[in-house]
């Protein structure tokens, strides 16, 4: 049976839209920044630092918005993004072992996102490093090669310019293996579209398994755990 569940609140997709346009921009913007002998997009080298750097700030404020989202209007920042104890103990390794192995063998996902759970342990902690340790790393070192010399004082504190530049260009390496392995994850739905389409219109559809025997309606136990609130579901077709 197939249902569809509501996994992606319109401001999650806008901020996620807005934040993978802004980061390919400074992927590519960087790229003649750094090899400007090969690479000419831009047409001048100040031209791609002036995009470069208006791409920075894009990105920091949707990050800003993202995390006053999350932590403010939704509360949901530590109950989707901090993997539990049974998710590092069990569920990084379960999960990575579907993705290389189960997987071409036609089995399942052990994880079935939920408005409640939706990310599967590996992604958790993906994009927990991702969104509180890499990215606002690279927004203040960005930051700071923007105001080299009114921020001249701080930049000496942190070991120098040589410092600052070297770890501005490996978090932003990190994000280029990042984003594909990202992309190639979210391939690996039911079918190759199956998690953008929640990017997307905000719904996924998801296959449930039949249960063998149905049980009389008279025994079935309530669940107080699932919310009708928090978890909108309904089955394929019905909208
Ligand atoms: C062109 C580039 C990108 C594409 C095509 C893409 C695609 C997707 C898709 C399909 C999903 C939903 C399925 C899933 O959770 O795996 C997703 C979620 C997510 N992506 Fe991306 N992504 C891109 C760039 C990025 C970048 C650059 C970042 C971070 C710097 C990022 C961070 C995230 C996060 C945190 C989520 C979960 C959002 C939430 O529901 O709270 N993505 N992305």
């Amino acid at each position: 049976m197939k249902r569809t569940v509501y996994l992606t609140p319109m401001p999650v997709r806008i901020w996620h839209w807005l934040n993978a346009f802004g980061i390919v921009t400074l992927i590519v913007t960087a790229l003649q920044i750094r090899f400007p002998d090969y690479v000419n997009i831009f047409g001048t080298y100040k031209a791609a630092i002036r995009l470069h750097n208006t791409a920075g700030v894009v990105v920091s404020i949707s990050y800003a918005l993202w995390l006053v989202y999350y932590l403010f209007v939704a509360g949901t920042l530590v109950k989707l993004y901090v993997p539990t104890a049974d998710d590092l103990k069990h569920g990084l390794f379960r999960q990575a072992f579907y993705y290389f192995f189960t997987y071409f063998r036609g089995r399942p996902n052990p994880h079935h996102g939920t408005p409640d759970n939706k990310f599967n342990p590996l992604q958790k902690t993906a994009y927990l490093m991702i969104m509180i340790v890499l990215l606002p790393l690279v927004i203040v070192s960005g930051f700071l090669l923007m105001y080299v010399a009114p921020l001249r004082e701080m930049i000496l504190f942190i070991g120098g310019i040589k410092t600052l530049v070297s770890a501005h260009f490996l978090i932003a390496c990190c994000f280029c293996a990042f984003l594909f392995v990202h992309i190639y994850l979210a391939t690996l739905g039911h079918t190759p579209f199956a998690h953008f389409k929640p990017m997307w219109n905000g719904w996924e559809e998801v296959e449930e398994e039949e249960k063998p025997v149905a049980e009389p309606l008279s025994t079935r136990v309530p669940n107080p755990s699932r919310s009708e609130a928090t978890c909108m579901t309904h089955a394929a077709g019905d909208s």
